[in-house]
């Protein structure tokens, strides 16, 4: 991100499911960003093998988590859209950011990132993004605080074409990404 550039977000849902509430919050997100920020959705995540050491440690990293770390790297910063499974991060999510933290270089150190997340439940994915904003604290990521968007009874907020219809939820989303920008202009000064 030079001086006057547009800020770059890659935006990563955890859910692979076609009706996902959670890409669909991220689509939302994709649309709402404010000027100067354009966000990026990354689609590689069901390409990504089950994490394997010896695979890493004796032919490098599979190309789609080589690319997942290279798009990270290239981002100015990330937004990370997790369902919650079992009061936890998806395994599918939980496994990338392994792929993608391990040596040289771990991509996620210094890296603004902000969390949001949907679900049909009461809490909104609550207990999911607090395990992966622990996650993040050994990976030193930048997780920025607030506001913290948890989308709850996500099946009263999106049509049946996974449109974010929901008003209040919109402000929400665009609240978080223009929080978003400054805080990845804040750690840059
Ligand atoms: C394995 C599994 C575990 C789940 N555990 C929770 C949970 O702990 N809390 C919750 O609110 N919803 C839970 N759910 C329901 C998900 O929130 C719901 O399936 C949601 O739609 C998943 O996100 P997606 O729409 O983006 O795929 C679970 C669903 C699955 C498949």
């Amino acid at each position: 991100m030079a001086d006057g550039q547009s800020i770059k977000v890659l935006g990563i849902s955890g859910s692979l499911r076609r009706g996902s509430f959670n890409s669909a919050a991220l689509r939302a997100a994709q649309e709402l960003a404010p000027a100067g920020m354009a966000v990026e959705i990354y689609q590689g995540l069901r390409d990504i093998p089950p994490y394997d050491d010896d695979l890493r440690q004796g032919q490098g990293f599979p190309t789609p988590a080589a690319d997942l770390r290279a798009r990270i790297k290239a981002a100015d910063a990330l937004l990370i859209v997790t369902p919650e499974y079992n009061y936890s991060v998806p395994g599918v999510l939980k496994n990338a950011i392994d792929w993608a933290s391990r040596p040289p270089e771990q991509p996620f150190d210094g890296k603004p990132i902000a969390i949001m997340g949907a679900s049909p439940g009461a809490l909104g994915t609550a207990r999911a993004q607090y395990h992966l904003r622990q996650i993040f604290v050994f990976l030193n990521g930048m997780v920025l605080n607030r506001p913290e968007v948890m989308i709850a009874q996500a099946g009263g907020r999106f049509d049946a074409e996974g449109r974010l219809t929901d008003a209040k939820t919109r402000e929400f989303v665009g609240a978080l990404l223009v929080a978003l920008k400054e805080w990845t202009e804040r750690l840059r000064r």
